[in-house]
């Protein structure tokens, strides 16, 4: 079950400089950063990718809140990443994570709750198309 999930750093953790404590937690536990990128997400983009909360009299202010800065897009690879990626962020309300998962350790507020991991194999390769549209391999390139 070696697997790829989409993990985003939501702008409150990023200004609150949490990028290298979450980074840090999945490579510590022997996943594979396969692509790592600061995005600002448009409308559009995040319209996409909660597509199934458009309905929820939360959503406007949700997607004001992705857009309140740049948000750290990564893909994580490794065994069962898709089902350890949501046990490492712990319980989307994080009233409710367990001690020890990202969101219990810095997070109190589900509209504010730190970061974001693809919930099935399919939403994964979905996210990942979306954030990364130029395919994986582009983002890791030659600078010179
Ligand atoms: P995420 O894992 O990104 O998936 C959907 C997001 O919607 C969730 O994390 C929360 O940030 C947000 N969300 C879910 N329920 C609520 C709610 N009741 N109020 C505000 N935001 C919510």
């Amino acid at each position: 079950n070696e697997e790829r999930s989409f993990i985003a750093v939501k702008p409150d953790g990023v200004q609150r400089g949490l990028v290298g404590e979450i980074l840090r937690r999945f490579e510590t536990r022997g996943f594979k950063i396969l692509a790592l990128q600061l995005v600002h997400p448009s409308k559009e983009l995040l319209s996409e990718h909660y597509s199934d909360l458009a309905g929820k009299a939360f959503f406007p202010s949700l997607l004001a809140y992705m857009q309140s800065g740049p948000v750290a897009a990564f893909v994580i690879q490794g065994k069962g990443a898709v089902k350890i990626g949501r046990v490492m962020l712990g319980a989307t309300n994080p009233q409710d994570s367990a001690p020890g998962t990202i969101r219990a350790d810095f997070a109190l507020d589900i509209g504010k709750n730190v970061c974001h991991g693809s919930d099935s194999v399919e939403a994964a390769e979905r996210e990942i198309g979306l954030w990364f549209p130029q395919g994986l391999k582009s983002y890791t390139r030659a600078v010179d």
